[in-house]
């Protein structure tokens, strides 16, 4: 099993470019099934999260063709309306395949998405069902696959309970195609749900108020397909921004929007982290002193979910004690047990908050990388430790993090990847 083993202790410095966000790319690969011409996508990262959702295409009929910044996918001949279990099974977002085939070929049947263990069991996939039924589809559950049927989707009004990314996505995109007019509420505000509402919209679709909470689709009989460039990964560009700050380094983040990381910076404000910002840069200074914080995860424009737990490994070096509220997951804190075995010291007073005290030295341990952002942090910790860390199990962060080991090397880290 490959494993990455880390020296810390020593101060990194230069360039970091960002890369095209997953969290875009995984959703603008299913929506290129809502129409029949090829769509290229470009600054796609070489992640295997984009493998296993390319795959997936190729599994229903389509092609895919790489080329060196992203792929063009056809979907002309899309010919099978059942995921395969096998890759379902490897990615949250197989369930935003869903409402395309439905709306393409009247028809989907798939198994309960896999992904990252963050949230209770498996993760809910209730708002999506009740949408797609509000939309007209007729749900059952045989043999534990999901089956959706519907002649033509119609248009309907549904109000999110729980304000869901994906599943705002997801219906977004599925009523593109959908008789009459969706208006859906209580919607998330991601960038990446205006970015792929302004792509579908250059190819016919009829969608206004993405980026705010009312969203309102008029359905189409069909629509074109063009180019689409996935926004900055904004989660990376937190995630350099946190570790040069952790390893109290100055780091430039090139090829990122600030814009999309306001929370993060006005934290940075508070704890002592100094920054320089440019409309795609954002520069961290090195870090002399960081005071401790609490924070609370938010969907966007609040502190995301998925910095909170490079976030908690930053606080181990900042002076005083913060708590870290993780509102979203319930188990995406079950990681700070890792960090204290190398240190920290943490108390945990519920599955949904940590009290962490600091500064404390970190030091080296072996580690099992538990999900995506967990992984990353433990790199994060790694790199603060004096001595050894070794993280196995790091297909989690290959899902999500590309040629990592080679981006940090260039900063200086000392992180080596055994296979
Ligand atoms: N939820 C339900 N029912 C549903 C769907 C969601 O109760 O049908 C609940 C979830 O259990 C959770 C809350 O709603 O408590 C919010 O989850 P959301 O649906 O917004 O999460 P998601 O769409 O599955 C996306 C990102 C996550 C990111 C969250 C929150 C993708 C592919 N995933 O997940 O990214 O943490 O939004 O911002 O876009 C990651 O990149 O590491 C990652 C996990």
């Amino acid at each position: 099993m490959s494993k990455f083993i880390i020296e810390g202790g020593h101060k990194l410095s230069g360039e970091i470019a960002v890369k095209g966000a997953k969290n875009a790319a995984l959703k603008i690969i299913p929506a290129a099934l809502l129409s029949n011409q090829p769509i290229s996508i470009s600054n796609l990262p070489k992640i295997e999260d984009i493998d296993r959702a390319l795959e997936i295409v190729q599994d229903l009929g389509g092609q895919v063709e790489l080329n060196a910044d992203g792929c063009v996918i056809n979907t002309s001949h899309l010919n099978r309306h059942e995921l395969s279990p096998t890759l379902a099974n490897k990615l949250r977002a197989s369930i935003m395949f869903v409402g395309p085939l439905l709306a393409r070929l009247g028809e989907a049947k798939f198994p309960h998405p896999g992904g990252c263990v963050i949230g209770a069991g498996k993760r809910p996939i209730d708002l999506f069902l009740e949408g797609f039924e509000a939309m007209g589809a007729k749900v059952s559950v045989r043999h534990g696959f999901y089956h959706l049927s519907a002649k033509r989707l119609q248009g309907c009004e549904y109000f999110f309970t729980t304000v869901s990314v994906t599943g705002t996505e997801s219906l977004m995109m599925t009523a593109v195609l959908a008789a009459g007019r969706t208006v859906l509420k209580n919607c998330a505000l991601e960038p990446e749900i205006s970015a792929l509402a302004d792509y579908l919209n250059t190819q016919g679709a009829r969608i206004s108020g993405a980026g705010t909470p009312t969203i309102i689709i008029d359905g189409v009989e069909s629509i074109s397909a063009g180019n689409f460039k996935i926004i900055p990964d904004r989660i990376e560009a937190g995630t350099f921004a946190i570790l040069a700050a952790a390893t109290k380094s100055a780091i430039t983040i090139t090829h990122c929007q600030p814009a999309h990381l306001e929370s993060l910076l006005a934290v940075f404000a508070k704890i002592g982290v100094k920054f320089e910002v440019g409309p795609d840069w954002l520069k961290i200074l090195k870090a002399d002193e960081l005071k401790a914080y609490s924070i609370k995860t938010h969907e966007y424009p609040g502190f995301p979910t998925d910095l909170q737990s490079p976030y908690t490994v930053l606080m181990t070096q900042a002076e005083g004690a913060s708590i870290i509220h993780e509102t979203i997951y319930d188990r995406r804190l079950l990681f700070t047990d890792l960090l204290a075995q190398m240190g920290a010291n943490i108390i945990m007073c519920d599955p949904h908050r940590v009290v962490v005290n600091g500064p404390t030295p970190l030091s080296g341990h072996k580690l099992t990388s538990p999900d995506l952002r967990a992984g990353i942090s433990m790199v994060i910790a790694g790199l603060i430790a004096q001595g050894t860390t070794e993280i196995d199990n790091i297909y989690q962060i290959d899902r999500g993090y590309a040629d990592i080991v080679q981006r940090l090397q260039q900063l200086g880290a000392k992180i080596e990847r055994h296979e």
